[in-house]
């Protein structure tokens, strides 16, 4: 499938704050040098905030992980859970055509995807809520034929179920998500063989925690309820209410004495600091800064626009020189200090 940027693109594109700081806390899961490993939940947490990912959103997702754009498109183009073109406001659906559900009836699923939303994949209904698009064996293929729905499957569908399932959507309710024909997960269509006290809700709490939480395709704007607050294991629904949301214990660790480290007071970088740079690199031959851990593509090529092409540079600086260039060199403020650039270049250069 041809899967490129969308001819009409928003100016910009900003993470709402909270979104920001669940970004940032993502990164950290990750060592130094290692950020890129951050792009997917962080390029699925832009569009669970807009409903797409616009071209604003990659580089801006890219620019905080500092990553080449071009890396960053390759995986929003790559996997067709981004959608990189306005959908529906209320829902996208990927209905998958592959082998068993064709057989089991997706393409009656489309007919009803073209009849009630639009003739063609990814154009919205008149209304604006709904879009829809095939796409390849989800891996729930016992329970064919079956779509995704915002974060959640809908499986053993028919058709005339299908239809009213939709117009649920549309009316800005959220259907229970998982098989929709009575069972449970994929057991045989008869009812379990084996493990007969196991099945049910009660047992399987990833649904019955999905059911709970019913994001399946709510806008995420990062204030929502954290994950460890949903109720927790989850009792059997039907016919009993869901405990109370429990905040897990704190484990105090006991106290270690550590020596305080001093504080340091951020010093004020003034023009006065700004090092020496250059207009070009000595003998035209510049170093591979890529080898300071924390300096990608991207910062190199920052750095030699702004006069730094050698380990010897960097070297020099003094605190205050890394303050200034802390807070005016790069676009990631605080990446000097942080990753010790200093340090690093004194070793690279000798
Ligand atoms: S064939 Fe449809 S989920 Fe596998």
């Amino acid at each position: 499938m041809l899967r490129r940027l969308h001819p009409e693109q928003p100016d910009s594109f900003s993470f709402t704050d909270a979104n920001l700081a669940w970004a940032l806390e993502q990164i950290k899961k990750y060592p130094d040098g290692r950020q890129a490993s951050a792009v997917i939940p962080l390029l699925w947490r832009a569009q669970e905030q807009e409903g797409w990912l616009s071209k604003a959103a990659l580089e801006k997702v890219a620019d905080i992980l500092d990553m080449a754009y071009i890396r960053v498109l390759e995986v929003a183009t790559f996997y067709f859970m981004f959608q990189l073109r306005p959908v529906g406001e209320v829902a996208h659906i990927q209905i998958c055509g592959t082998t068993s559900c064709m057989l089991c009836g997706s393409e009656d699923l489309i007919a009803v995807c073209k009849e009630v939303i639009n003739e063609k994949p990814f154009d919205t209904s008149a209304d604006g809520k709904l879009s829809w698009e095939e796409v390849e064996c989800l891996g729930a293929c016992t329970n064919a034929p079956m779509a995704q729905i915002g974060k959640d499957y809908y499986e053993d569908l028919t058709a005339e179920g299908f239809r009213e399932l939709l117009e649920v959507f549309r009316q800005g309710d959220v259907p229970k998500p998982g098989p929709q024909n009575g069972r449970f997960a994929a057991e045989p269509l008869g009812g379990a063989t084996s493990l007969k006290d196991k099945a049910g809700e009660a047992n399987n709490g990833s649904v019955a925690l999905a059911t709970s939480i019913g994001d399946t395709v709510k806008r995420i704007d990062g204030n929502e309820v954290p994950l460890w607050e949903a109720p927790f294991p989850v009792a059997k629904m039907e016919d009993k209410p869901l405990p109370k949301p429990v905040k897990p214990k704190r484990i105090i660790k006991p106290a270690v004495n550590k020596p305080k480290p001093e504080a340091v007071e951020p010093s004020a970088a003034t023009d006065q600091d700004k090092p020496a740079l250059l207009t070009e690199a000595r003998e035209g031959k510049p170093d591979d800064l890529k080898k300071i851990k924390g300096v990608g593509p991207k910062l190199e090529k920052e750095l030699n626009n702004a006069g730094v092409y050698h380990f010897d540079q960097i070297a020099a600086w003094s605190e205050k020189e890394v303050a200034w260039a802390d807070e005016h060199l790069v676009s990631f403020k605080g990446r000097v200090s942080r990753d010790n650039w200093v340090s690093q270049a004194k070793e690279l250069a000798t």
